[in-house]
């Protein structure tokens, strides 16, 4: 290269590495290489020189022109890299720092009820499942042995859809029972679900409302029996309730999908207008459970001989207003803010068996 075109390098080698951002870089770019640029200009006056003279100063040329070239490439990967660290440098955030001061919003008890049933049963293994709020007719009553006629179709008061005639009836689901079938049509087992959800019937009054929440546990496994049934309620009731010699009562009962079925109490007293849980004497109600039917399990393409299991539900509502002592069902669904702010839990305050379940 010539003295000229090594003062030409050398001084835009200085410029490209002194280059402050993405922008100056850029200019400099057009002013070296670009149609009117330095060294565009110099390979223009190549036409004026004899041949032999032309071949060794556009070879020339040509080295200065890839030199420059990569040194505007090396410079932009240097000014990315460290525009990337300055950003990371400023975007960091320091997580000892306490939370910025709670905003106004509340966990409603229904969804407290529902991470505390999560909390309680996943450490006993249980994993959550879901199914659609709006089922097949199959689902929700023929593959739990409820078939077409069965009284209890009457009575869970079903909100039926249009269907437009084809098609089987679809219904607002009025149990969550019909994501045992789906569970077991599509997981193989041992199966150990609770199955959280909305819930519809066509009933209004202070203790019923057209949707409210249950949620569903499943369990199928070899050698299940009625006992596991009993311990793992049991160890449920006394966790959710914080009572911890809280006596269950199994009563005997029917549903279609279990057999045999039970209905369980747990104790409570009533002295004085004030429902205390515990050891008192006194029964209360809370939820539905058995064996899961054999029919249930063939209608799922299982073998009943092989695979056994047991079924329980309970209502979300009723379980929340026994623990946190809310005494009308129809304010759940009221949205009234001062409701929410006496009744409703701060969001940071996750239930967990090891941090405590509500505070
Ligand atoms: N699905 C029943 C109901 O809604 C409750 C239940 C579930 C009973 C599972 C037994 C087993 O009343």
């Amino acid at each position: 290269m010539t003295d000229e075109l090594s003062t030409v390098s050398a001084d835009a080698q200085s410029r490209i590495a002194g280059a402050a951002d993405a922008a100056a870089l850029e200019a400099l770019r057009i002013e070296l290489l670009g149609k009117k640029g330095r060294v565009t200009e110099l390979m223009k006056t190549l036409g004026s020189l004899p041949a032999d003279q032309r071949k060794v100063r556009g070879a020339a040329l040509n080295v200065l022109k890839d030199e420059l070239a990569g040194a505007l490439d090396g410079r932009m990967a240097t000014l990315a890299e460290s525009e990337l660290h300055a950003r990371l440098a400023r975007e960091t955030s320091d997580v000892t720092l306490p939370p910025r001061p709670m905003p106004d919003g509340r966990i409603h008890p229904i969804t407290q009820t529902i991470d505390e049933l999560t909390a309680i049963f996943g450490e006993m293994g249980f994993t959550v499942a879901e199914g659609p709020d709006i089922e097949d007719d199959w689902y929700n009553f023929t593959a739990l042995n409820i078939p077409a006629e069965h009284p209890s179709r009457q009575m869970m008061d079903t909100f039926y859809l249009k269907t437009g005639g084809a098609g089987a009836p679809r219904v607002l689901r009025t149990h969550t029972s019909p994501v045992q079938i789906r569970t077991m049509m599509s997981a193989k087992p041992p199966i150990r679900v609770i199955i959280p959800g909305r819930t519809y019937r066509s009933d209004h009054d202070a203790t019923h409302s057209p949707n409210f929440h249950q949620v569903e546990g499943l369990v199928i496994d070899k050698a299940i029996h009625m006992g596991h049934l009993k311990g793992c309620l049991q160890d449920f009731c006394r966790a959710y309730f914080e009572v911890g010699d809280l006596p269950l009562r199994f009563r005997p009962s029917h549903f279609p999908f279990t057999e045999p079925s039970a209905e369980v109490d747990i104790g409570c007293s009533r002295s004085g207008g004030e429902l205390k849980l515990g050891n008192h004497g006194d029964w209360l109600e809370i939820l539905g459970c058995g064996m899961v039917h054999p029919k249930v399990i063939a209608n799922c393409g299982l073998d009943p001989e092989e695979w056994q299991g047991f079924a329980f539900g309970m209502g979300i509502e009723r379980i929340t207003m026994l623990k946190y002592g809310i005494p009308d069902l129809r304010t759940f669904y009221e949205a009234d803010l001062r409701w929410l702010r006496h009744y409703g839990f701060l969001a940071l305050d996750l239930p967990s068996m090891t941090g405590g379940l509500a505070r």
